[in-house]
């Protein structure tokens, strides 16, 4: 144990950022310019576990009901996409400090944020629950105030977040939809409110930065740089703020020697060759960020009939499983954040959320709600699963 005075010897070493936290969370913040996972052991998150418990009960095959009894074991994101999961959380990481002290091993949560007033403004699938017009900048903070309490409680369990899905990319690209155009300021000052607050109490962030077939277009890569950088230096660059998530609910591959022919016209057509090709340029603009990387439904490439499809895609598999063994020092690890059978829009031409991205002839039919479970989708994710299970 370091003695007080060599402690306040190694708090003048730290960030001003740093320094400027509460003594509980600046203990934490030793070590905050190191990657998040080193150390930790990755609580799981008990909701996936149960949904995947439950479809495995649901598999008469029983070769495929073992394999598929294999996922529970991968940590998945907790994703708090409605105020009303926050209690979830508590109860989680309660159940995550508990472990660490019986086990005497650390744990680490993982949770996306997401919640952002007119939610997924350049689609339909998961428009969330508040809106901009009705209080939802003041319902948003509110949200965020309550998982900054909920974490608060717990100081020994350590928490990553992705931070909103889509949010910014659409802001980058799709400005010519009325939605996101109108959304834009209020995106920024939620997303920048969520940061500075989630910083409080020492959760490591990665800000959702799309995927190569979105943000890695070559025209794409500055004004993506300048947005992030943007966020990074409004709220105070922060060690916390750790860098960006990519391909988070998207099935593009880490690496691949042959890339997929719907990628043809970009040069970085993978994940690698988007970070590798984005990390300059957040440098140049002062944010020497790091990367986390979802390979959850990444195990088979070459089933979409375009990259911009993005829903059920059919034939997809589970995928690379979470390490930080990563091809790169820019990654801290790669990352399951969807989890894996949770479908991601509603086949159902009349339902309220129906984006037709969810009936083209690449995506699996029918299908259910964004984030209700998809057991046909499932199933088909364990059986083309690469590693197998
Ligand atoms: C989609 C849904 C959301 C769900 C998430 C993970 O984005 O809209 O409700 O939590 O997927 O499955």
């Amino acid at each position: 144990m370091f003695s007080p005075v060599v402690l306040g010897a190694l708090a003048a070493l730290l960030p001003a950022a740093v320094q400027a936290m509460p003594a509980s969370t600046q203990a934490r913040a030793a070590d905050a310019t190191a990657n998040p996972y080193t150390g930790y052991t990755i609580f799981k998150n008990p909701e996936y576990v149960a949904e995947v418990q439950a479809a495995v009960q649901q598999i008469s095959d029983s070769s495929l009901a073992s394999a598929a009894a294999g996922v529970e074991d991968v940590p998945v994101f907790f994703w708090l996409d409605q105020v009303a999961k926050v209690p979830n959380l508590t109860t989680y990481l309660a159940a995550a400090d508990a472990e660490a002290k019986s086990s005497g091993s650390q744990q680490l949560f993982q949770i996306v944020v997401y919640d952002l007033p007119d939610r997924d403004c350049a689609a339909a699938a998961s428009n969330g629950e508040f809106s901009i017009s009705d209080n939802g900048q003041a319902n948003y903070e509110n949200y965020i105030d309550q998982i900054v309490a909920s974490i608060k409680q717990y100081p020994d369990v350590r928490v990553v977040a992705v931070v909103e899905p889509d949010s910014m990319a659409n802001l980058v690209t799709n400005l010519s939809v009325q939605k996101c155009a109108d959304a834009e300021s209020t995106y920024k000052t939620c997303v920048a409110y969520a940061i500075e607050q989630l910083a409080t109490v020492g959760v490591y962030m990665y800000l959702d930065a799309g995927h190569a077939g979105w943000l890695g277009w070559p025209a794409n890569l500055s004004p993506a740089a300048e947005l992030f950088a943007q966020m990074y230096s409004t709220t105070g660059s922060s060690p916390y703020f750790r860098g960006l998530a990519t391909n988070v609910a998207n099935y593009n591959s880490l690496t691949t020697d042959s890339p997929d022919p719907i990628t043809s016209g970009d040069s970085n057509y993978d994940e690698l060759l988007y970070i590798e090709a984005l990390s300059p340029l957040l440098v140049d603009n002062g944010f020497p960020a790091q990367f986390i990387v979802e390979q959850a439904r990444s195990g088979v490439q070459n089933i979409r009939s375009a990259w911009g499809d993005w829903c059920n895609v059919k034939g997809a598999g589970f995928g690379l499983r979470p390490s930080t063994d990563t091809p790169s020092s820019l990654i801290d690890s790669i990352v399951w954040v969807k989890p894996g059978g949770e479908a991601d829009g509603t086949s159902n031409s009349s339902a309220a959320r129906y984006d037709y991205h969810c009936s083209l002839s690449d995506a699996l039919q029918p299908a259910p709600e964004a984030g209700t479970w998809f057991q046909t989708y499932f199933e088909d994710l364990v059986s083309g699963a690469n590693p197998a299970f």
